[in-house]
């Protein structure tokens, strides 16, 4: 994929974090600051469950003043069944029915923390594309895998495990995002080099499971990106934006991670 022209995504995981004003407030200044500053560069916010509604509004009344969409809520995990008796869970077809367009799932901290498994999160992918939601299905390695040279395997298990069995066409609708777990609210960060290689390594798996409907999957780059590191991150060829933690919770630096994007779509 060129550098230039390619598709950009800018991600805010905003996960538990933000109350009712300060996440309301928060979607509504990216969603219009988005409007004016992100071009072609698509812009998701990921606010917590108890604020998606609000979050939707907010971007609604934006999208209503600029004649525009300006940003995707997205949720931040979903139940992989359609309903159900799962105390406590939220199921997809809930999600679509307030607005939400998109939802994170795999996420590492669900995996390390909830015990997640690649299989179960396959079918929360599958179950997202059933209902016309965008799934940002997330991968990496952790720290021993790194040191150990084993990152490629275990991303390549990852993908395997969750994405095998989805048809092309219900690939092409995934993004993915590679989030090395050593760099996620750690303050390390993948080199642009590493990043690359690892992008380019997932590109070439997805196109092995699903041909050339893969070629133009959005892969972000996750793991303390910070207007401080991504410039070099952003302008890898393979690299089509950021899933951004810390840095999503205010307006700025966040916005200025949409106009980094923007920059590398398009380096003027
Ligand atoms: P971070 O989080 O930017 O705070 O490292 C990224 C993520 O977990 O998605």
């Amino acid at each position: 994929m060129p550098p230039s022209g390619k598709k950009m995504i800018v991600a805010g995981n905003w996960k538990m974090h933000t109350d009712a004003q300060s996440a309301a407030a928060l979607a509504e200044q990216v969603a219009g600051r988005s409007a004016q500053e992100a071009g072609q560069v698509q812009v998701v916010l990921a606010p917590p469950f108890p604020f998606l509604a609000e979050a939707v509004r907010r971007a609604r009344a934006a999208d209503q003043e600029n004649g525009r969409q300006c940003v995707i809520i997205a949720a931040q995990n979903c139940h992989e069944e359609e309903q159900g008796a799962y105390t406590g869970e939220v199921g997809v077809p809930m999600l679509r029915s307030i607005g939400v367009g998109a939802c994170i799932v795999g996420h590492s901290e669900r995996r390390q923390y909830y015990a997640e498994t690649d299989a179960a999160v396959g079918r929360k992918v599958e179950r997202l594309l059933q209902h016309g939601l965008m799934p940002i299905y997330c991968c990496g390695e952790g720290r021993e895998d790194r040191e150990a040279g084993r990152h490629r395997e275990v991303v390549a298990l990852q993908l395997r495990t969750a994405l095998g069995a989805i048809p092309g066409h219900g690939l092409a609708k995934v993004v993915v995002a590679y989030e090395p777990v050593w760099a996620i609210g750690t303050g390390l960060t993948a080199t642009p080099a590493q990043a690359q290689e690892m992008h380019a390594f997932i590109r070439a798996e997805l196109r092995a499971l699903a041909g050339e409907a893969a070629t133009h999957i959005p892969i972000l780059y996750g793991g303390s990106c910070k207007p401080d590191n991504a410039a070099g991150i952003f302008a890898c060829p393979d690299i089509n934006g950021g899933l951004i933690g810390g840095a999503s919770l205010a307006a700025e630096p966040f916005m200025e991670l949409v106009r980094m994007a923007r920059h590398a779509q398009s380096p003027a």
